[in-house]
């Protein structure tokens, strides 16, 4: 992909990403059809599938030639990654914006051939958009990210975790991650995976590690993490494979190694 066809890209994404977001405040004071997916706290609302559907239709008729994955079913069934892929979260969050009506991002990646050129991250309510053109920096806002810190001290870090651990059925040993939780610094949950893929990218956040994330999940956070020099991966070290459900570890390369070798491990 040239700079210029990039760039005109990153335009428009960024304008619909502000707009969908823009629709999303308009619609608090609205009442909300809330129903069910997978199980009873899989949540899912007519804004989740409002907003894919306004930037599908975007996307198709401006870009016909490109794919979208997405979660709420107006994407495409993709078995390769070839070509140009737009990868969207409308709503990630949607059990805080449903409670809370805040802590919820619209997550947008656009890969080429599996290559992740583009990430916008959109923190509705608070009016932050971190975004990264793969090899021009990561932002939040106007504000140039730094790389992160290579400290490696997991007695000073702050892990980003969720009860899907304390789960049956992860198939993880469990004693192991209750070591990991009493040797960091603190752990935190805010319910948003891309918003905490931000944060890791933004340095106010050490690590995060996933049991279980789709590709609509991580794809934003991967390109920004790793444009400030950090790395994603399946909680075993393997490579991610972004067609696929999968676990995941974002941090900087020092704490992946020692939380991988020393704490992960799968049943
Ligand atoms: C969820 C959130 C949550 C994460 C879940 C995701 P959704 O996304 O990112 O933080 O723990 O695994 O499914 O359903 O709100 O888009
Ligand atoms: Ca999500
Ligand atoms: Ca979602």
């Amino acid at each position: 992909m040239d700079r210029k066809e990039r760039n005109q890209l990153y335009e428009h994404a960024k304008n619909w990403v502000l707009e969908a977001g823009g629709f999303i405040r308009e619609s608090l004071d609205k009442p909300l059809t809330i129903n069910t997916k997978s199980n009873a706290n899989d949540l899912v609302t007519e804004m989740d599938r409002n907003i894919e559907k306004y930037f599908a239709e975007n996307i198709r008729s401006h870009y016909p030639t490109h794919k979208l994955l997405s979660e709420e079913g107006f994407g495409d069934d993709l078995t390769t990654l070839d070509g140009t892929v737009w990868i969207i979260d409308p709503i990630d969050g949607t059990m805080n914006f449903v409670h809370q009506k805040r802590n919820f991002a619209i997550s947008l990646a656009i890969y080429q051939d599996g290559v992740g050129e583009i990430g916008l991250i959109y923190n509705v309510m608070e009016d932050i958009l971190y975004h990264v053109k793969k090899g021009e920096g990561a932002y939040r806002n106007e504000t140039k990210l730094a790389t992160l810190k290579k400290h490696v001290n997991l007695e000073e870090c702050i892990l980003l975790i969720n009860n899907i651990w304390s789960c049956e059925n992860a198939r993880i040993n469990h004693m192991k991650i209750q070591e990991l939780i009493k040797k960091v610094r603190g752990t935190r949950s805010y319910g948003s995976a891309a918003l905490e893929f931000a944060g890791v990218a933004e340095g106010i956040l050490d690590a995060y590690i996933s049991i279980q994330l789709h590709p609509w999940d991580l794809a934003a956070g991967v390109i920004l993490v790793e444009e400030v020099g950090g790395i994603t991966t399946q909680i075993d070290g393997k490579p991610l494979n972004l067609l696929t459900e999968s676990t995941a570890f974002s941090g900087n390369h020092l704490i992946k190694d020692q939380v991988i070798n020393e704490y992960i491990e799968l049943k």
